[in-house]
C-alpha cells in the first residue's frame, strides 16, 4: 500500500479511474442515462471543470497564501535553488495547464447548457423582451475567469520564466530585470486571487439562483 501511495502517478490515475466508474455506474446503471444524453455529459463536464479548477486555483492560493508571503522569512543564505529552481517551476506547470483545462471544460459546459454566446455577450444576444439574468450572471463569472486565464498564460507565465530563468532561456537577464519580471508576475497573480472570489460566486450560484 505504501508503494502505491508514495507514487503520485499511480494515485492520480487510479483516482481518475474510480471516479469515472462511479460516474458511469450511477449515471447509466442507476439513473438510466446513456452516452448520447446531454445530462450525462453535463455531469461529466461539471466534474472535470471543478477538478481542473481546483488544480488551478489551488496552486494560485498556494502561491499567494503560502509561498509569496513566506519567502521573505527565509534568510537569503538559506533560500538556495529549492523553491526557484524546483518547486516553483513544477507548481507553474500544474497551475497553467489546470487553467487551460478549466477554460476548455468551462466553455464546453456553456455549450452543453446552450448559452455560450448569450453568456459571453452578457445577455445581449437574448431577445431583449426576455433578458435572461442567468446569462448575465454566469457571463460576468466567465469573463472574470477568462481574464484570469489570460493573465496566467500571457503575463504570469512569461514573466515567471524570466524571473526564474526557466528552461535557461533568460540567462542574459540581470538581477534587476529578473526582479521586475517577478514583480509583474506577483501583481497579476495577486489580481487573480482577488478576481477568483467574486468569479466563484457566479460559478457556484448560476445553477442555484436561476
Ligand atoms: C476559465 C473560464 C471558465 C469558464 C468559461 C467557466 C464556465 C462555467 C460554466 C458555464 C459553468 C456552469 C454554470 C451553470 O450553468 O451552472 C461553470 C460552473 C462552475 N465553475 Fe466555472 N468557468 C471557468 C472557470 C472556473 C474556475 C477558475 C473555477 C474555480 C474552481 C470554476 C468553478 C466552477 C464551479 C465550482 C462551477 C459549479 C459547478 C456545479 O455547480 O455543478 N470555474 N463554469
Amino acid at each position: 500500500m505504501a508503494a502505491f501511495l508514495t507514487n503520485i502517478r499511480y494515485v492520480a490515475w487510479t483516482a481518475l479511474a474510480v471516479a469515472v466508474v462511479f460516474l458511469i455506474y450511477f449515471a447509466m446503471g442507476v439513473a438510466g442515462y446513456s452516452f448520447g444524453d446531454s445530462a450525462f455529459w453535463e455531469s461529466a463536464l461539471r466534474w472535470g471543470h471543478v477538478l481542473s479548477g481546483i488544480m488551478w486555483i489551488g496552486h494560485l492560493y498556494y502561491f499567494n497564501f503560502t509561498q509569496i508571503p513566506n519567502m521573505p522569512k527565509i534568510p537569503e543564505e538559506h533560500r538556495g535553488p529549492a523553491i526557484g529552481k524546483v518547486i516553483a517551476p513544477a507548481a507553474l506547470y500544474w497551475f497553467r495547464w489546470g487553467a487551460m483545462l478549466t477554460l476548455i471544460t468551462g466553455l464546453l459546459l456553456a455549450i452543453n447548457q446552450g448559452y455560450l454566446v448569450q453568456a459571453l455577450t452578457l445577455g445581449a444576444a437574448d431577445d431583449p423582451a426576455f433578458a435572461v439574468p442567468k446569462h448575465i450572471f454566469i457571463g460576468v463569472g466567465m469573463w472574470l475567469a477568462i481574464v484570469m486565464w489570460f493573465n496566467v498564460w500571457f503575463i504570469i507565465w512569461p514573466n515567471q520564466q524570466k524571473a526564474l530563468n526557466i528552461g535557461d532561456r533568460y540567462a542574459s537577464l540581470d538581477a534587476a530585470q529578473k526582479a521586475a519580471a517577478g514583480k509583474t508576475a506577483m501583481l497579476f497573480s495577486r489580481t487573480n486571487t482577488f478576481l477568483s472570489v467574486p468569479m466563484l460566486v457566479a460559478m457556484t450560484g448560476a445553477s442555484t439562483l436561476f
